[in-house]
């Protein structure tokens, strides 16, 4: 995986959901230039983007998240890590990638969770494909938010060492 460069030939981009191509083209290179976001492509061996994933932080106010998780914060908005966006090319899904690809982002999440922390991983599924894809990592739904699933810091910090 590398940081996303402006050489990136973003525009040809194409996962099958028009919502997470579009930001790779017009919004993932400003967003990081603007430190509000950061993403990282993998190329294939024509140096076009495979796949890709968007990383920001953001806070949630504890109301949002499930009681299991609150019991003992503080009550009000809480830190978490977003995971924005991600995709794999028409051309290169169904082959593992991206199953890879989430475990990289969780990685990257639960190491920036070593100096930034933080109480959960969400993300906003946009359409029930990629929920379903989620779901099988542990994600759950946020109460009253069907399509923002979460994965507890707790339950990241599992993941991570057992696949270490
Ligand atoms: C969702 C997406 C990232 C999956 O990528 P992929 O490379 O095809 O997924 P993988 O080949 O790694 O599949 C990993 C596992 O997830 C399953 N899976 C893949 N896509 C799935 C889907 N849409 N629904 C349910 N399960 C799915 C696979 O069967 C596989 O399970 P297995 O390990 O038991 O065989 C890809 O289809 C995509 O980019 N879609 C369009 C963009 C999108 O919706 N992004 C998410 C919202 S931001």
């Amino acid at each position: 995986m590398e940081a996303l460069r402006r050489e990136h030939p973003r525009s040809g981009f194409r996962s099958g959901e028009s919502r997470v191509d579009e930001w790779l083209a017009t919004k993932a290179l400003q967003h990081q230039s603007k430190r509000l976001s950061t993403t990282r492509v993998l190329l294939d061996a024509a140096d076009n983007i495979a796949s890709y994933y968007t990383l920001a932080t953001g806070q949630v106010d504890f109301t949002e998240l499930p009681h299991e998780l609150t019991h003992n914060l503080p009550k009000r908005v809480l830190p978490v890590a977003i995971l924005a966006w991600l995709g794999v090319s028409v051309g290169h899904q169904k082959q593992g990638l991206g199953k890879r690809l989430l475990a990289q982002a969780l990685r990257d999440c639960y190491e920036a969770g070593q100096v930034f922390p933080f109480v959960a991983v969400i993300l906003d599924c946009l359409n029930n494909s990629a929920k379903a894809f989620y779901q099988q990592w542990d994600f759950q739904p946020l109460p009253g938010h069907p399509n923002r699933l979460h994965l507890s810091a707790g339950n990241l910090t599992a993941l991570m060492k057992s696949d270490s």
